[in-house]
């Protein structure tokens, strides 16, 4: 079977700074996969360089079949990759709707479909739907990431990434939150999950990359990378 999303010898800079170096990584069409590592390891940097936020220096960023470095962010949108950054960018005067209407707007579906979309997102988060007129300012922390997650879904993309969605969250949202993205891989969405609290996201992943200081030193079936002393140690304190 090929990837959906393969990064070949990928290579990433902030001026002089060698943020990625020589990233390979594959996603596989339904995969949950967890992105792992300490911070400034690298991590957001390689979603920023998928999503093109960042134009790699060297290496191939190939999504179906087709070269995606160079390629400006909102046409990678428009293929299907969604990118839902850190500290969850919602609108915090607009209401919870006007949030999701908004995610659907750079694709340009047509209203039925926006309806549709918002819908499924009140479905798959009810206490949004309780919100639905609220201004999204006036949201919990948790309320606020789920609609972070809402938008990106209204463009009903075939990949998305999610930067650290559990940030500053309390254990039992942080919960909630993993379940829902679950549900949302279950629906047919492909993920991409960068966590902090590894524990959480080995759980819910089929497989997880280990990214340290600007390189992938490890990748492995999710139960693996659970069993691993180096990991054990590092990541899911022993
Ligand atoms: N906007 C930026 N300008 C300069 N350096 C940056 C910027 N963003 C990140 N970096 C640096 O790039 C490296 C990787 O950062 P990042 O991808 O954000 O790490 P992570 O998400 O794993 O915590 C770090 O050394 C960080 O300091
Ligand atoms: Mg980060």
């Amino acid at each position: 079977m090929k990837p959906l999303l393969k990064l070949k010898g990928v290579h990433s800079f902030y001026g002089k700074i060698h943020a990625l170096n020589d990233i390979n990584l594959e996603i596989y069409e339904g995969e949950i996969v967890a992105l792992l590592g300490s911070n400034g390891a690298g991590k957001s940097t390689t979603l920023k360089t998928i999503s093109g936020i960042i134009k790699p220096k060297e290496g191939t960023i190939e999504w179906e079949g087709e070269n995606l470095v160079g390629t400006p962010a909102h046409k990678i949108v428009e293929k299907g990759i969604i990118h839902i950054p850190e500290g969850r960018r919602i609108f915090g005067g607009l209401t919870v709707t006007e949030n999701l209407e908004l995610g659907a707007f750079t694709v340009r579906k047509n209203k039925k479909q926006i309806k549709e979309g918002i819908e499924r997102a009140f479905d798959l988060f009810p206490r949004l739907k309780e919100r639905a007129k609220q201004t999204a300012g006036t949201l919990s922390g948790g309320e606020q990431q789920m609609l972070a997650i809402s938008r990106g879904l209204m463009s009903q993309p075939k990949l998305l990434m999610l930067d650290e969605p559990s940030m500053g969250l309390a254990p039992i949202i942080v919960q909630e939150i993993m379940k829902i993205i679950k549900e949302i891989n279950k629906q047919g969405t492909t993920i991409l999950l960068i966590e902090q609290n590894a524990k959480a996201a080995l759980k819910l992943a089929n497989r997880g990359y280990v990214i340290e200081t600007s390189k992938i030193i490890m990748h492995e079936e999710a139960n693996v990378l659970r069993a691993d002393d180096k990991i054990i140690k590092a990541y899911l304190g022993a």
